[in-house]
């Protein structure tokens, strides 16, 4: 399938058109899919963070379902947006949707992603990581010249066992802002001995199938304190992340292509 930068290149012109569409394909209220004629050995909860991004949503919805049901897996979409006011805090967010998406089902792993990457090659699969090998799915991006990630890179799209993501933490919740949460995050890996993995590791051709594709936006204004927060993590690995997590939730919707979670969070 051609990577779409706009809704009109998919052959639809509104989300209602999509929901329809995706709704023959057997696609469940709260974004939930399961495939027909076999069962899926992984059940995923993908996790997106979000705020004012509307076109980004419906590009990237329409994409990624078609996506993971070539691939026949059993998963869900959570959406978890931010109430206006704050900076962006990806990793926060991150961190609600996996503690919200546990109270809806029994996930056995999650895919952390960004709402702006989408995967170029169906072979890139988004089943569940072993425990002990999180896995950072995007390794050569198309803003990057597809050159590979350096190996210390682990934002984008990451997945983890439930297990895996608990024993480091989860993310910080002190990133405020663009940048710096990812890096804090693959310092918590080495942190805990966890190896990342790629996938395809190993074959010639990785960099051909783990690629992907990248939506058009302005530039974020990076978060000035993202380097003192990330020298000083490891003194804070323990204490900041999922047990530390407060949030209010205002509503959780479940609508035809995903999971709708409005939360607000505080800069404490
Ligand atoms: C930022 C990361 C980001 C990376 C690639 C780093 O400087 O801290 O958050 O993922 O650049 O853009």
């Amino acid at each position: 399938m051609d990577i779409p930068q706009s809704t009109k290149s998919l052959g639809v012109t509104n989300e209602h058109d999509i929901e329809l569409r995706l709704k023959e394909n057997g696609l469940e209220i709260g974004g939930s899919y399961k495939p027909k004629y076999c069962r899926s050995r992984n059940k995923v909860a993908i996790v997106i963070p979000y705020r004012n991004r509307k076109v980004h949503l419906i590009i990237f919805l329409s994409y990624i379902h078609l996506f993971l049901q070539r691939q026949q897996l059993e998963y869900s979409i959570f959406v978890v947006e931010q109430t206006d006011g704050s900076p962006f805090n990806r990793g926060m967010l991150m961190n609600i949707g996996f503690e919200e998406a546990q109270l809806q089902s029994n996930f056995k792993c999650f895919i952390f992603h960004d709402i702006d990457m989408l995967p170029e090659n169906d072979a890139n699969l988004y089943g569940c990581p072993e425990d002990g090998k999180p896995r950072q799915m995007a390794f050569t991006i198309d803003i990057f010249e597809y050159k590979s990630t350096p190996d210390g890179y682990f934002g984008g799209v990451t997945a983890f066992s439930i297990k895996d993501f608990r024993k480091v933490n989860g993310f910080s919740n002190l990133f405020w802002g663009w940048g710096g949460e990812d890096d804090d995050l693959f310092q918590r890996l080495s942190f805990h001995n966890l190896t990342v993995t790629r996938p395809f590791d190993g074959l010639p051709n990785l960099t051909s199938f783990a690629r992907y594709r990248t939506l058009y936006h302005t530039e974020e204004k990076p978060n000035p304190e993202r380097w003192r927060l990330i020298q000083e993590g490891k003194w804070r690995f323990q204490t900041d992340g999922l047990i530390s997590l407060q949030y209010r939730r205002l509503f959780i919707k479940f609508k035809p292509l995903y999971t709708h979670i409005y939360v607000d969070i505080k800069k404490y």
